[in-house]
């Protein structure tokens, strides 16, 4: 007898939607921190993980197929094969070598730039249509790696960027000011790492532009303060890494919520690593930066045109010439 007695009328009916489908390249710390937010988000029909440590990569997939009846339905796959990405919509990169203790991201450069080699164009070949999304570090570079080892258009090949460092911006205004973070719009772009901009010209709180309302409620205030809170934003990193060995938790949910608005076109803007060449005055090469973009089903959409103070312009275009620097030495 079958398990199941199915009613008349009872069947599914017959899909014309294709199921969605995200691959994520290595299954460490961020690999699977990223994974586990996709999954309890409920953002996709397949899951498939991708990594050269075969034990690793079973034990992490087992342990979360064992989680099944607490979770959205998902199929998770995991295997060594590039193969079985095959037609993913979005194929996360998060494979390589991370920042001991101090060190700084674009030291894991030659390393990571190694990897990606034996990683993007497997990708590629497999899920053409796909959109590439970079996690690894430097995530601004290898960005443009991935953008040139794909042949991909460069609306499919986006670097998670700055996305990051403007939730910890929020979350430390949103601290300093006592309110709820997701009323405070700001933004830092360019290099996800030391030489970020702080754009504090166009922060609000709840639509208040914060500079204006810090003056009405008479709290003090000075540029150093400011300055304090960025420099607490490039810190984060080093201090969690400091503490606990590495970052997750806060990835995770960055890249999630990267993967909603792409798949669900959403159409949200959110500051990723996109090419920058020709935006906010940016030129000498192309190269790839964090930028407010507008991303949807096809990837980046567009670039909005915030106003920059001259000395916000200045500190962008310095960022610029330090990613470039550091391509430069590529030869790719
Ligand atoms: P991890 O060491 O925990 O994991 C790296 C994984 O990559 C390992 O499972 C390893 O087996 C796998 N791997 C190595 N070579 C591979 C290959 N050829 N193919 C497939 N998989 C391979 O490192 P963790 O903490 O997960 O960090 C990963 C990367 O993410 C680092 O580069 C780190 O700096 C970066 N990161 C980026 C962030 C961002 O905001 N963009 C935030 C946090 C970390
Ligand atoms: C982070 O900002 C290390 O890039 C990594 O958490």
């Amino acid at each position: 007898k079958a398990f199941f007695t199915p009613i008349s009328g009872g069947a599914p009916p017959s899909s014309t939607s294709r199921p969605t489908k995200i691959s994520v390249v290595g299954v460490g710390n961020v690999g699977m921190a990223i994974a586990q937010t996709i999954l309890t988000q409920d953002l996709v029909d397949e899951l498939v993980l991708v990594d050269a440590n075969e034990d690793k990569l079973r034990g992490e997939v087992l342990d979360l197929q064992h989680a099944a009846a607490f979770l959205p339905r998902t199929k998770i796959k995991a295997s060594l094969d590039y193969a079985s990405t095959a037609d993913s919509d979005l194929c996360i990169v998060t494979a390589g070598a991370r920042q001991n203790p101090g060190e700084s991201r674009l030291n894991l450069l030659q390393r990571n730039v190694a990897l990606f080699k034996h990683i993007v164009p497997p990708l590629a070949k497999n899920s053409p249509e796909c959109i590439i999304m970079v996690v690894s570090n430097p995530v601004d570079v290898l960005t443009y790696v991935a953008w040139k080892l794909s042949g991909f258009p460069s609306n499919r090949v986006i670097g998670s960027g700055t996305n990051l460092d403007s939730s910890r911006f929020r979350f430390l205004i949103a601290d300093h000011l006592d309110v709820n973070a997701q009323d405070v719009q700001a933004y830092i772009i360019g290099e996800h790492g030391d030489s970020s901009v702080a754009l504090w010209s166009s922060i609000s709180v709840g639509g208040v532009p914060i500079l204006s309302y810090l003056k009405v409620q008479q709290i003090a205030y000075e540029k150093e303060t400011l300055e304090n809170i960025h420099k607490e934003v490039v810190q984060s990193a080093y201090e969690v890494i400091r503490l606990k060995g590495y970052t997750s938790w806060a990835i995770g949910y960055s890249v999630a919520s990267l993967a909603r608005t792409l798949l669900r076109d959403q159409r949200r803007i959110h500051p990723v690593s996109v090419l920058a060449k020709g935006f906010y005055d940016i030129d000498g090469g192309d190269v790839f930066l964090s930028l407010p973009a507008q991303l949807g089903r096809n990837g980046v959409l567009g670039v909005t045109n915030l106003h920059l103070t001259d000395e916000e312009a200045q500190q962008l275009r310095n960022s610029a010439q330090t990613i470039l620097e550091v391509q430069s030495q590529l030869g790719i």
